[in-house]
Order: structure tokens, then C-alpha cells, then sequence
């Protein structure tokens, strides 16, 4: 095998998506998923990928420093692309120790296996550590004077965008994470970098705006929606339904971990997003309108599950990144506009009620362990 690769948390929504390009795309690369398999991770995710040769799974917690690098060692493994995290911030308000403990402590003992597998031969290896824009904390609402958001505005590549406000997330902005979600992986973006600057470990960090698409678990804003929808259920929206956030499809975040884990520059930082800012409570009329035409139902009829409930604790305000350095140093761009991607996405979950269905019942996890029990 030309490279032997660990993916950390590749059960998971955005890991999967991940290990099934690289399985697929570098079939010289023997690709081993690491996860836990905590409830968000789900092997059916990667059930057209599990039989290739060049794809290994391993069930194995990413605070377990001795068996990450014994396994490191055997595998004789090149490359770290280190998702593996609890991701979801309502349960980091609820259990902020769980938050610590993976993000934190298990970035750390990942880190500590890379450096005693590869010190004295970093020569190309790679640690690339997958990290999210909600560190760089919230950004305002301002807009100049007597126009209406969503206005055009000037990223750092000078070029023009429909946004929120007048700043974007840079990588050069300042840490100030709100969340116990985010202090964690800003805590974790810190131990990186240290690791880099201390013991030369070549690393790399990039910070990605909100996510969406195919086998995301059910509890984030865009399946919880979709899957309550479909069977009439309220629409939890959390305050008026003004927050911002800056949507990417999944596939062209995993595009562009593909271009940095092999192009980009060690020690460096890239922000990924897709320039494509959106409030919740209109993002959730267009998951309205979406659903109800694809089920035939009509177009708005369920606007009335929209339930204004109680603000999330410290709600970040609005998030958007500017990934204008990727596009210039790397190349990357999204490649799906917003409109197609939720058609996409919608879709996708209504052909998939099954999938849907195992994983609010927590029954795949026992399918799953009983199936890798011994491997
Ligand atoms: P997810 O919650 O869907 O998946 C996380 C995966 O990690 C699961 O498979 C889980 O089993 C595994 N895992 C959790 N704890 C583990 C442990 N201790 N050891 C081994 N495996 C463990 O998360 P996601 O949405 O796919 O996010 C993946 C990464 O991308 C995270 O690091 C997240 O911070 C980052 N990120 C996510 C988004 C987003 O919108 N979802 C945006 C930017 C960055
Ligand atoms: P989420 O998908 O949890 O992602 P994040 O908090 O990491 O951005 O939430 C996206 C937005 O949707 C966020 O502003 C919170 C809001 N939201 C609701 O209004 N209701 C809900 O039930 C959920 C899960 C989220």
C-alpha cells in the first residue's frame, strides 16, 4: 500500500463521507476507520464501502493511547485525519465533562501516539486535525446603513458575497469560543498547533462551517427538521429563528480534506465554507416547502409545526466563514449551490425513513457491535 491512512470518527456523518472518497478514490491506500461508536456513529453509513480490500475498521476509543499506537505501529500508518469528537452543542451545554474528555483528552492522546510512532521521521507523515468555525465565537449582524440584509459584502479575496454582516471569519480572527461544544475543539486547535511548535509534529488545521447532506444524525437542525416534517411533528425553532449559519454540503467539505490532507502546507490553518449564509427560520421554510413537494403534499401546508421554543443558552448569533485562502493557495471551491444540495438532502432522508429509524432507536449499535465482535 502506498500509504496507510487512520480516519478517526469515519462512522460518523462527516467521516464517512470522508473514508467512502478515499476508500474509492485511492484504492493504493489502505484506509482504517477508528471510532468508538458512540451513539452518532454508525456503521451502515459505510455499508458499500465495508467489503473493499483497501478499508479496515476498528472499534477503538481515541483516548486509548496504547492501543492507538500499537495500532499505529502495525499499521505502519503515514497519515492521522482526525474527526473523531462529540459534536453537538445542545449536549454540551447538557454534559460538558463528555465534551472534554473526547475533544480535549483524545486529541491529546492521538497527538501523543503520532509523535512517539513518528519522532525522528516526520518526512511524510501528516496530522491533520478537522476543526470547526464555531471557535472563532459569533460574529454580529451589522449592516451599512438603510440596506436590508442579506447585502453584498467584500470577503478577503475582494470579492463580493451575500452576507449577514459586514466580517467574515478569517484565520487569522482571534479564539473565542462561547460553547462547551467549541471550547473543547478550540482547546483541542491549541494542543495541534503546540504539538507542532514544540516537537515539530507536521500538522495542519482547518475550521469548517455547518455541515449538511446524506447520514447526518437526527438531533442536528436540517434531518431533525426534515424527519419531523414527514410525520407532522412540531418544528423546535430556538428564539425568533434569526441565528445565522453558513451551510456547506458534506460532500464538498470531504472534497476538501481530500485537497488538504495531500496539498496543503504544514502548520498551516484553512477555514472551509461555501459563502452561503442563511437564517434558521428561512432555511426552515425552504425545508417546508421542499418536503411537503416531494411528498405531494402542498407546497406549505405544514408551516404551521413551526414552535417557537426557548433560546438555546449562549446561541452564537451568526457564523460565516471566509474561505477565500483556500480557493486562492489550494484550488477549492464548493461545487453544489445551496438550492440543489437541500434538494439533495431532503431526498435523501425521505428515500432513507429505515436509516432514520435505526438510528433514533439505537438498534444498529447492537447490530453492529455484534457483527465486528472479534474482528
Ligand atoms: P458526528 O457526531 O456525526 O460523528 C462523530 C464520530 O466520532 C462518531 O462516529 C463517533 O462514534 C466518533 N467518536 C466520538 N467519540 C469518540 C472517541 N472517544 N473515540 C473514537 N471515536 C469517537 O460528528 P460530525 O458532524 O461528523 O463531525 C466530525 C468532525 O467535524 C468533528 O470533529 C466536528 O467538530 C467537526 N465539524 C463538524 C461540523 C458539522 O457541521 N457537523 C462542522 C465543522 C466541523
Ligand atoms: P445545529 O444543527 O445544532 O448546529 P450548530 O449549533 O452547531 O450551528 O443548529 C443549527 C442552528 O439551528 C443553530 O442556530 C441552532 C438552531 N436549532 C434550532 O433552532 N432548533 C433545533 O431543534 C436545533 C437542533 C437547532
Amino acid at each position: 500500500m502506498k500509504r496507510s491512512i487512520i480516519i478517526t470518527g469515519g462512522a460518523g456523518f462527516i467521516g464517512s463521507h470522508v473514508v467512502r472518497l478515499f476508500v474509492n478514490k485511492y484504492p493504493e491506500y489502505k484506509i482504517i476507520n477508528l471510532d468508538k461508536l458512540t451513539y452518532a456513529g454508525n456503521l451502515a453509513n459505510l455499508k458499500d464501502i465495508e467489503d473493499k480490500p483497501n478499508y479496515k475498521f476498528v472499534k477503538m476509543d481515541i483516548c486509548d493511547f496504547e492501543g492507538v499506537l500499537k495500532l499505529m505501529q502495525e499499521e505502519h500508518v503515514d497519515g492521522i485525519i482526525h474527526l473523531a469528537a462529540e459534536s453537538h452543542v445542545d449536549r454540551s451545554i447538557k454534559d460538558p465533562f463528555t465534551f472534554a474528555q473526547t475533544n480535549v483528552m483524545g486529541t491529546l492522546s492521538l497527538l501523543q501516539a503520532a509523535k512517539a510512532c513518528w519522532e525522528g521521521n516526520y518526512e511524510g507523515k501528516r496530522f491533520y486535525h478537522i476543526s470547526t468555525d464555531e471557535v472563532y465565537g459569533a460574529l454580529e449582524m451589522t449592516h451599512p446603513e438603510g440596506i436590508e440584509p442579506p447585502f453584498t459584502t467584500k470577503a478577503s479575496s475582494g470579492e463580493h458575497h451575500l452576507a449577514y454582516g459586514e466580517k467574515f471569519f478569517t484565520e487569522d480572527l482571534k479564539y473565542q469560543p462561547h460553547s462547551p461544544y467549541s471550547a473543547a475543539k478550540a482547546s483541542s486547535d491549541h494542543f495541534v498547533r503546540a504539538f507542532h511548535d514544540t516537537f515539530g509534529l507536521p500538522t495542519i488545521v482547518t475550521n469548517c462551517s455547518n455541515n449538511y447532506g446524506p447520514y447526518q444524525f437526527p438531533e442536528k437542525l436540517i434531518p431533525l427538521f426534515i424527519n419531523n416534517i414527514r410525520h407532522r411533528k412540531p418544528l423546535p425553532v430556538y428564539g425568533k429563528g434569526e441565528n445565522v449559519r453558513d451551510w456547506l454540503y458534506v460532500e464538498d467539505h470531504a472534497r476538501a480534506i481530500d485537497t488538504i490532507f495531500h496539498n496543503g502546507k504544514i502548520a498551516e490553518t484553512y477555514n472551509i465554507g461555501g459563502f452561503n449564509e442563511w437564517k434558521n427560520i428561512d432555511i426552515i421554510k425552504v425545508l417546508i416547502h421542499t418536503t411537503d413537494r416531494l411528498l405531494g403534499r402542498k407546497e406549505g401546508e405544514d408551516m404551521d409545526l413551526i414552535t417557537y421554543v426557548t433560546d438555546r443558552a449562549g446561541h452564537d448569533l451568526r457564523y460565516a466563514i471566509d474561505s477565500s485562502k483556500l480557493k486562492r493557495e489550494l484550488g477549492w471551491e464548493p461545487s453544489l449551490q445551496f438550492e440543489e444540495g437541500i434538494e439533495k438532502t431532503v431526498r435523501w432522508y425521505l428515500d432513507n425513513q429505515d436509516w432514520l429509524d435505526n438510528v433514533t432507536s439505537g438498534d444498529y449499535q447492537k447490530y453492529y457491535e455484534n457483527m465486528y465482535k472479534g474482528r
